[in-house]
Formats: structure tokens, sequence, C-alpha cells
């Protein structure tokens, strides 16, 4: 059975949030077109997510190594392991985000942090960094009020950074943008995003 795990980087309602219309849009478009899927979902908003800092990259490290961890470090990294497992576990993953102050929401960097674990997600080789989750299968759904360059992005283009590193490369990108920039047109860019969103949920 295929697994797919939802990942939500907003705690914005519905009405006032596109990228949660986004992430509502696909969530439905895919049950109904995949329903044998077992569905993961998963608000960080919703989590306990420490930052990563000394407690967290001791109690990684000395887990790692077999040592005995203080009872901070373990806290902390039994919440990076739990949401290591999920997305080690799942398929095929949707991560759906704003475009807030130029890039990702704080939560959702603070979510990758925990994804980059040696040997599980990637190798040091020689070559530098291997991926290991190479099958894996990803949607991005990002909103952003503005229009911006490919290159001049933040949120899309530092999310997919961190998925090759962990050697995911069948990332689909659906985007909706420039709904804040050209207030006029609003309405139809969303509705029209939000009916790409649908489509390419069925296809995922
Ligand atoms: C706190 C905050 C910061 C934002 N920063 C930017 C920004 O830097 N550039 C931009 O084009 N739009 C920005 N926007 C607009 C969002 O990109 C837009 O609302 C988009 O739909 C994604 O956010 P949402 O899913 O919460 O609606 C910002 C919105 C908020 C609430």
């Amino acid at each position: 059975m295929t697994t797919t795990l939802f990942i939500q980087a907003n705690n914005r309602s519905a009405e006032h949030s596109v990228s949660v219309k986004m992430y509502d849009a696909f969530l439905s478009s895919y049950k109904e077109s995949h329903p044998k899927d077992s569905i993961v979902e998963v608000n960080l908003f919703h989590e306990q997510l420490p930052y990563l800092g000394a407690t967290m990259i001791a109690g990684n490290y000395k887990f790692a190594q077999g040592m005995t961890l203080t009872p901070e470090e373990a806290a902390e990294h039994r919440i990076v392991r739990k949401h290591l497992e999920l997305f080690l576990a799942a398929d095929k993953i949707v991560i759906a985000f704003p475009l807030w102050n130029l890039t990702a929401p704080a939560i959702l960097h603070t979510y990758l942090d925990y994804m980059h674990q040696p040997r599980k997600t990637f190798k040091y080789t020689t070559e530098g960094l291997v991926g290991l989750l190479p099958d894996k299968k990803v949607a991005l759904l990002n909103a952003r009020g503005g229009v911006y360059g490919e290159h001049d992005e933040l949120a899309v283009n530092f999310v997919k950074k961190h998925l090759r590193v962990f050697g995911i490369q069948d990332i689909t990108t659906i985007v909706i943008e420039g709904h804040n920039q050209y207030p006029d047109r609003s309405q139809s860019i969303i509705a029209e995003g939000l009916r790409n969103t649908a489509l390419a949920a069925k296809e995922f």
C-alpha cells in the first residue's frame, strides 16, 4: 500500500491563507483519486518542534553512536525520530507552505533540520553528499503574494535544495503567485491555481 505524508507549514485558517487552500484542494482531490492510499497528516504548528541546537545535536550524535543520552537530549531526539520515521516511511510526500518574509516559514526550516541524518537520508562520500531517498516522490504546494524570478525565490528553492541532498529528484511544484501584487486579478489567479492544484493531485 502506498503511504502519503501530508505536511502543512501554516496555521492560518483556509479562509485567510492561500497555501492552506492549496493543501485542502490537493488533499481532497488526492483522497478521491487515490482511495487506497494510507494518508498521514502533520501540521507542523500542532507539533512541539524545538530548534536544532546543542541539546538536539548532542542527542542525535549520541544516539547514532549508541551512547547514553541525558533526559533532555533523549526528549528532543525522540521528537526528531518521530518525524524522521514518518518521512522515511512515506512513499510520497506533499508539503504545503507559504512565502513569508522572503522565505519558507521558520517551522519548516526546523522540520527539514530534523531530516538531515547521516546514514538515514544521506551519506558522506569522497565525491560529496549522496542522498539515500531517490525513490521518494514529492509535491510542493507554495503560495506567494508577489511574483518572483526563479533565482530570486527563496522558499521553493530552499525546500528543493534540502530534498535534493536527500536524493529526492521527483519533485512536482505547484505555485500560486501574484494574488497580492495584482489585486484586480487576485480571485482569478487563486481560482485557476486551485484548479491546477486539484488536477496535479490526481496525477501525483
Ligand atoms: C507574515 C507574512 C509575510 C509575507 N511575506 C511576503 C513576502 O515576503 N513576499 C511576498 O510576495 N508575499 C508575502 N506575503 C504574502 C504571502 O506570500 C501570501 O499571503 C501567500 O498567499 C502565502 O501565504 P498564505 O498561505 O498564508 O496566504 C506574506 C504574508 C504574510 C502573512
